[in-house]
């Protein structure tokens, strides 16, 4: 049946109009994982292990679904989780993202290999915005991408740290995706069969991924997967060391995204992060990796009020954050769930998801007998 944004009622909904929408290959980069795709599964199926149990007869006309985050206050208690490549998904791009995440009041995640500058970025949006680091081998290409940061006012950094070689993502290597997008013999059906994208990608502003072409080639020039671009061009020997020479140049809270061990929360203190992410990628780096839901607890018991914790992963329903809140997460994230509906329609689609996924936070903290976050704790969860 044909999908229409209005007959979208969620992340399921989305996905269904990216399909139906964007060519085959970019369907496959946002959809896909790595190897077996366990992880990537495993991440939302984490979720229905527990239940929640409410607490009713409690007033709820009114309520508060923010929380503190990395120095800012977020209405949403789930914040847009950086992700590349933006503007190949729907020509909008970052753009939709960022003025949605303006009207929710939510955080923004930006990442290294987004399609629009740091620049306009920083002056075009006032929501809560995170650079994400990628650590790159070339150190002048991380220095600028820092000191532009610090020009335009982002307000926190997240460096990735589970992205030390790029996972292994076989939907794209079947589809041949690359960034840019090069057509092969294979491909070239599915562009065809996606003749509204296919035209806006020929005719609106070219593609490009403004914070690297001025110091490399590669995925902007040279097409390359985006495996490949992550083995080759960034840094192996990134350490906690490196971690704490960066911190130095960046006074704003730092992020470390992809934690999944108490050591590791543990070490992040240490070198003076205000958060971690506990992420795997969403499923797209190591598979077989625990999933993020799975994970919190044993972190929130060694390491809560010391740092703040985020989950990131597999979230695609109003109860999954408030199940994460529940076991102590100070804030969730999430990527493909805003993904699927900028792919979808831009600016609109991303709209309607955050709406959505605020209507579902807000009934299920009534039906919870919720009125703030705050009221959210471990009593609220049993196990199966
Ligand atoms: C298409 C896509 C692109 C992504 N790009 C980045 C990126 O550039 N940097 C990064 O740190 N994480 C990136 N991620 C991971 C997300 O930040 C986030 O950790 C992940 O999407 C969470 O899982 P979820 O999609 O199940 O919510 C990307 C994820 C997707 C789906």
């Amino acid at each position: 049946m044909f999908k229409r944004l209005e007959n979208c009622y969620n992340t399921a909904d989305f996905r269904a109009l990216a399909k139906q929408n964007i060519p085959g290959p970019i369907f496959h980069y946002i959809d896909g994982a790595a190897d077996d795709e366990k992880t990537y599964f495993h991440n939302t199926e984490a979720f229905d292990k527990c239940d929640l149990v409410p607490n009713v007869l409690n007033p709820v006309t009114n309520i508060d679904t923010s929380v503190e985050i990395l120095g800012k206050k977020i209405d949403l208690p789930i914040f847009l989780s950086p992700t590349a490549l933006q503007r190949l998904f729907h020509h909008e791009g970052e753009r939709a993202v960022g003025e949605a995440a303006e009207e929710f009041n939510t955080y923004f995640g930006i990442s290294s290999l987004a399609t629009i500058g740091i620049k306009e970025i920083g002056k075009k949006f006032n929501c809560p915005k995170m650079f994400q680091l990628y650590v790159h081998k070339d150190k002048s290409l991380n220095e600028d991408m820092l000191q532009k940061c610090v020009e335009y006012n982002f307000d926190s950094l997240a460096i990735t740290v589970d992205t030390i070689v790029g996972g292994n993502r076989e939907r794209d290597l079947r589809t041949g995706f690359t960034s840019p997008p090069r057509l092969t013999m294979g491909s070239m059906l599915s562009f065809a069969l996606s003749p509204k994208w296919s035209m806006n990608y020929l005719v609106r502003e070219k593609f490009s991924l403004p914070q690297l072409e001025s110091h490399l080639s590669e995925g902007t020039k040279i097409a390359m997967s985006v495996g490949d671009y992550f083995t080759k061009m960034l840094d192996q020997e990134l350490s906690w060391k490196k971690i704490e020479d960066i911190k130095k140049n960046w006074e704003k809270p730092l992020c470390l995204k992809g934690i999944m061990s108490v050591e590791d929360a543990k070490k992040a203190i240490d070198v003076g992060a205000s958060a971690i992410m506990v992420s795997n990628h969403g499923g797209r780096q190591l598979d077989g990796s625990r999933s993020p839901f799975d994970q919190l607890e044993e972190i929130v018991n060694a390491v809560s009020g010391k740092i703040e914790i985020i989950c990131d992963g597999g979230i695609r329903r109003g109860t999954h954050v408030l199940k994460a809140l529940s076991l102590g997460a100070n804030a969730c994230s999430g990527g493909r769930f805003y993904l699927y509906s900028l792919a979808g329609a831009g600016s609109s689609g991303v709209k309607r998801a955050l709406s959505l996924m605020n209507d579902e936070i807000v009934r299920d903290m009534k039906l919870m007998g919720c009125s703030s976050i705050s009221d959210l704790n471990k009593k609220n969860i049993r196990y199966k």
